[in-house]
């Protein structure tokens, strides 16, 4: 099942029990639980569907059942009902496996679920390892005869590239590479995955998509929302290890990447790292001069004034994490040789939007004089991700009127106007593909690698720099160090100040 194209639609979940570990936490209740409640209204799952949450806290099964959807319950859902477990106790308690091994058991006999086990690990990081451990430990890592056992990682998986490696050594002494399912949420997004479409759907992009006509491409993952009651886990995050290291760099890969021959789990992939492998590391001494960070201060307006990141809940009021992370890349193969790829993502910016913006070279002569050109930017394609998804194109048009004068106009496409199939949630559709075996949206080992190659030694650099850190007033668009940093090439970040 692994090697089929899975980028097809109108597929049913096999019989199987998801569990869910950490499934009193934030994530379970506020994307994994409406995801599963989606997929039963939407009749991806069948009777032969069970679902087990397993946390320390402890709650009864109809409380687990009952804890998202605003207290309207899960097991209300005809599909699922009579299908759900709660499981209580520590990560790293054998007990705990014993009882998961015997509820799963009992699944299996009472809903036919037919021995196939997906793990979801959303827990803190510091449990994946007891676990994995703990899954082995009770044997529930292997599948019987024509079943499956797969496990799903959240991020973050690692810390830094050693880490990263560490923990994989642990995943594999449990579980085979096929049987492993790491998540980047954002290869979930139908806008993500659209970029696939437009580039190799369509002929007539291909051409263009390369260092003769692209000046440079812009990447923005801009929040509006800051740390919220994230703090204690962000201060050891920082936007770098946030966002940078995983949706960044895969969005990056899908809009750069060569051709696949297919769309299968293994062509796209090998294409993702041929793409992330020819990214080229920035020496220590370059680093200043590529890569920007910044932490939001107090800021806002008078009727809506946003606390400073250092007053959030469960941060240091000396914390140096950066909230906001800046780099040029350059991509050394022959497509991207000389193009600079700038790439920003920050919290407390003022607007929320995801876009991926190709901007293309000045037209090699103008024969039109410069006072005729109003308000003409250069050409531009913009893949807005989210919100309002949809795709621009920006090119210079003739302003109406008896003189010749031409402004820079736009072309757009809206998913919602054009289309009346809603979107599925970026977590329902991964939870499908990980039912189904579909490992094409999750990263691959190796991804995981080369992302973390490449941001280490900035993180690294940063860690060892003792000036302030640079600051940037929130709903403000940054640190001034970021547009000094595209400045240099003589450009400027599109919807700045
Ligand atoms: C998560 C980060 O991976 O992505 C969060 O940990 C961030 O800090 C979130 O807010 C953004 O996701 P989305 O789907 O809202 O763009």
């Amino acid at each position: 099942m692994d090697n089929v194209p899975q980028l097809v639609q109108d597929r049913n979940a096999p019989p199987a029990t998801l569990v869910i570990f950490g499934a009193s936490g934030d994530l379970t209740r506020r994307k994994l639980l409406p995801a599963v409640e989606s997929l039963a209204r939407h009749h991806r799952l069948p009777a032969e569907f069970a679902l087990v949450g397993v946390a320390r806290t402890p709650m009864e099964d109809h409380q687990f059942a009952q804890s998202a959807l605003g207290g309207r319950s899960l097991a209300d859902k005809p599909q699922l009902q009579g299908g759900i477990r709660y499981v209580s106790g520590g990560y790293d308690d054998a007990e705990t496996y014993k009882r998961l091994a015997e509820t799963l058991d009992e699944l299996d006999a009472t809903r036919g679920t037919a021995g196939n086990r997906i793990f979801y690990l959303s827990t803190p990081a510091e449990a994946f390892e007891p676990v994995i451990r703990g899954l082995a430990g009770a044997g529930l890592n292997h599948a019987g005869d024509g079943s499956f056992s797969r496990l799903v990682i959240e991020k973050p998986y690692g810390n830094n590239l050693r880490t990263a490696r560490e923990l994989d050594a642990i995943v594999h002494a449990a579980f085979d590479e096929p049987q492993v399912f790491r998540i980047d949420h954002y290869l979930g997004k139908d806008t993500v995955q659209n970029v696939l479409a437009l580039r190799f759907a369509n002929a007539i992009f291909q051409p263009i998509w390369n260092r003769s006509w692209v000046d440079h491409v812009q990447i923005t993952v801009a929040e509006t929302l800051g740390v919220g009651t994230r703090g204690g886990f962000y201060e050891h995050a920082g936007a770098m290890r946030d966002i940078v290291q995983n949706h960044v760099l895969q969005v990056l890969a899908l809009a750069l990447m060569e051709p696949p021959a297919s769309f299968n789990a293994e062509d796209l992939r090998n294409e993702k790292v041929k793409l992330l492998q020819a990214i080229r590391l920035p020496t220590d001494r370059d680093i200043a001069d590529l890569a920007v960070r910044g932490q939001y201060t107090r800021g806002g307006t008078r009727d809506d004034l946003m606390a400073g990141y250092r007053d959030e809940a469960g941060v240091d009021p000396l914390s140096r994490t950066e909230t906001y992370a800046a780099m040029r890349l350059n991509v050394d193969n022959w497509r991207w040789a000389g193009v600079p790829f700038y790439v920003r993502t920050g919290k407390r910016l003022p607007a929320r939007l995801t876009e991926v913006a190709l901007q293309f070279q000045r037209p090699p002569h103008l024969p039109i004089p410069a006072n005729q050109l109003t308000d003409l930017e250069t050409d531009a394609l913009i893949l807005r991700i989210q919100p309002n998804e949809g795709i621009s194109l920006r090119f210079g048009a003739k302003v109406p009127g008896h003189s010749f004068r031409v402004r820079t106009a736009s072309m757009d496409f809206s998913y919602e106007q054009t289309f009346a199939e809603e979107s599925p949630e970026a977590y329902e559709r991964l939870l499908l593909d990980a039912l189904l075996g579909d490992p094409t949206l999750f990263i691959r080992t190796d991804e995981v690698e080369q992302c973390w190659r490449i941001v280490d030694p900035i993180i690294e650099h940063w860690e060892n720099d003792s000036s302030p850190i640079p600051t940037y007033e929130a709903a403000s668009w940054g640190p001034t160090d970021a547009d000094r940093l595209i400045g240099r090439g003589g450009r400027k970040w599109r919807n700045a100040r």
